[in-house]
């Protein structure tokens, strides 16, 4: 079977990884892929997005499956693109996409069926929006309705704080269109746990609970990053609370989706807070987590391609129960120094030949036959053992043996998590 996956980071790394483990996955190419991912699949230098050329590169090498994975290609269509094209895919449809595609419309999904989530009103006009954060008990959620690489939130404290972020997103537009609308809402508090799901619009299943570390620095401190580090599974996640969400967040999620004539298929991502009124859901996404997917999937004791091609034919029931290995699992991104902010790249890397395996690599790039850095997130160290706190301890055993340049990294991952072990 000769795949494509489209993405080139961390996550596509570790997707790509799982699905060698299958005989079946013949020849796999990322688009674009990243100098790491290179060991582990032929890259091609289409980006995530250029949907044209992607569909040109599937027709021209007959690609038999493509996994979609970021979620710009997704909410761009690029599922529809290929299908239309013959070529079958993992990922949902730009229709069913629209759940992490735009904040109101999955706002307004939760309210309409009955799925807990933050109270909170939509503004298409700054006037209203100001008004509304004049008065509203602090602080306050303001989120940017469209993808903002992750920076459309802003936790006001304060009224100034809100009254700035209305303003940045609706007369700044500091988001693009992205921020012309906007999602104001209640701030909740409690752990928060990712649990991504595979599901092919009827039956759900979901694999090892995980948590991120969003901040930048230790303590929870510093500008918000794409993720600085995972664990899984989650001990806030007990049986109880993973019985509440199927009944409650899950299953309703996924019928209301088919009910709205938007069937979802593929991994579908729930970002919930456990409050102290129960479960809560505090974002979607239609793809795999990035870095939640580095310890979700060296946890799966399934064989990824066969789920994913279950997941495309509508049979994944039929693969269930999920296996899920037992243990622990922990991911540290080693990143550059300034990092979500400005940094430098180009910094040759070592990785001891013995750790390879471990290391999904996230920004790097191949420059005169050496691996050198290229994003803010470098690295993604990962380690699997019996329990957690041995689990961080390899992984940040590893990361003391990896050099490059400027590399900082956050070293506090999984603390919470081991407080309540
Ligand atoms: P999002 O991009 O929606 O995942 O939001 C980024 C982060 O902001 C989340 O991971 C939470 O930590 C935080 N956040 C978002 N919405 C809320 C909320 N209503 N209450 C408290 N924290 C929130
Ligand atoms: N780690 C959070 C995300 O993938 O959006």
């Amino acid at each position: 079977m000769k795949i494509m996956v489209i993405g080139g980071g961390g996550r596509e790394h570790a997707i790509i990884r799982k699905l060698k483990e299958n005989p079946l996955a013949e020849k796999i190419w990322a688009l674009p892929g990243n100098g790491g991912i290179a060991r582990d699949a032929e890259c091609v230098n289409i980006g995530a997005t250029d949907i044209p050329a992607q569909v040109a590169f599937a027709r021209e090498h007959d690609i038999d499956f493509a996994v979609v994975a970021p979620d710009d290609p997704l909410v761009l269509g690029a599922v529809d693109a290929l299908e239309e094209a013959g070529i079958p895919c993992f990922g949902p449809r730009a229709n069913a996409a629209i759940i992490e595609g735009s904040k109101a419309f999955s706002k307004d999904l939760m309210k309409k069926y009955g799925i807990p989530t933050a109270a909170y009103e939509t503004f298409t006009d700054v006037k209203q929006a100001l008004a509304y954060v004049a008065q509203a008990p602090l602080p306050v959620v303001v989120k940017a309705d469209g993808l903002a690489l992750g920076k459309g939130v802003v936790i006001a404290q304060t009224r100034q704080e809100a009254e700035d972020a209305v303003r940045a997103a609706m007369e700044e537009k500091k988001f693009g269109r992205s921020g012309e609308k906007l999602v104001i809402e209640e701030f909740l508090t409690g752990p928060e746990i990712s649990v991504l799901a595979l599901t092919d619009g009827k039956t759900v299943a979901p694999m090892s609970s995980s948590m991120d570390h969003k901040a930048a620095w230790d303590g929870d401190k510093g500008p918000n990053t794409g993720g600085m580090g995972t664990i899984a599974p989650n001990p806030f996640y007990t049986d109880a609370v993973a019985a509440e969400c199927m009944e409650k967040i899950f299953l309703p999620t996924i019928r209301a989706m088919e009910a709205e004539g938007r069937p979802f298929q593929g991994c579908l991502y729930f970002g919930l807070m456990l409050t102290p009124d129960g479960p809560k859901v505090i974002e979607y996404n239609c793809r795999f987590g990035d870095p939640e997917t580095q310890v979700v999937l060296p946890l799966l004791g399934s064989d990824l391609l066969t789920l994913m091609l279950a997941v495309r034919a509508g049979k994944l029931a039929e693969q269930l129960p999920l296996r899920l290995k037992p243990g622990a699992a922990a991911c540290v991104i080693m990143a550059s120094e300034g990092y979500p902010l400005s940094y430098k790249k180009g910094f040759p890397i070592t990785i001891p030949e013995d750790l390879l395996d471990r290391v999904y690599v996230a920004g790097a790039a191949i420059k005169d036959g050496v691996l050198v850095t290229s994003g803010g997130r470098v690295l993604g160290v990962t380690a699997q053992a019996p329990d957690l706190k041995t689990a961080l301890q390899e992984a940040y055993a590893a990361v003391d043996r990896i050099r490059f340049d400027n590399a900082f990294c956050r070293r506090d991952i999984g603390h919470r998590a081991l407080e309540v072990l």
